[in-house]
């Protein structure tokens, strides 16, 4: 049984590491992540594409930048579910039925700071 937080052989087990070593139908719950980890890509690309301001090209790259790292993650993560014996959560329905992320609003977020800032 592995503890969180248990040091073995120099390296300290968090508790992803014991999700991913499919402690406590860990499956299950990096199908959560995997949901949460598809939420975080789209809001990524949804905030790439609706950025606008003087700072416009630098957050649009540094955005863009950060779903692909995102996208990456989702990949890895699925293919762990599969490997515990689980199924990958992928239909986007799905999706947003188990996040834990909470739904922004649609549109435009023209009040939020990260859009205020970039207009300088
Ligand atoms: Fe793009």
């Amino acid at each position: 049984m592995v503890v969180l937080g248990e040091t073995r052989g120099g390296f300290g087990v968090t508790p992803l590491c014991w999700l991913i070593q499919g402690g406590a139908r860990g499956d299950q719950r990096l199908n959560q992540i995997l949901a949460d980890t598809q939420i975080l890509y789209n809001l990524y690309k949804k905030h790439h594409w609706l950025m606008r301001g003087p700072t416009f090209y630098q957050l649009h790259l540094l955005l863009d930048k950060h779903a692909g790292e995102q996208l990456e993650l989702v990949d890895a993560i699925a293919e762990r579910v599969q490997t515990l014996g689980g199924v990958a959560v992928g239909d986007p329905r799905h999706v947003a039925e188990i996040t834990v992320i909470p739904h922004p609003p649609n549109g435009c977020l023209v009040d939020t700071p990260l859009v205020e800032t970039s207009r300088g």
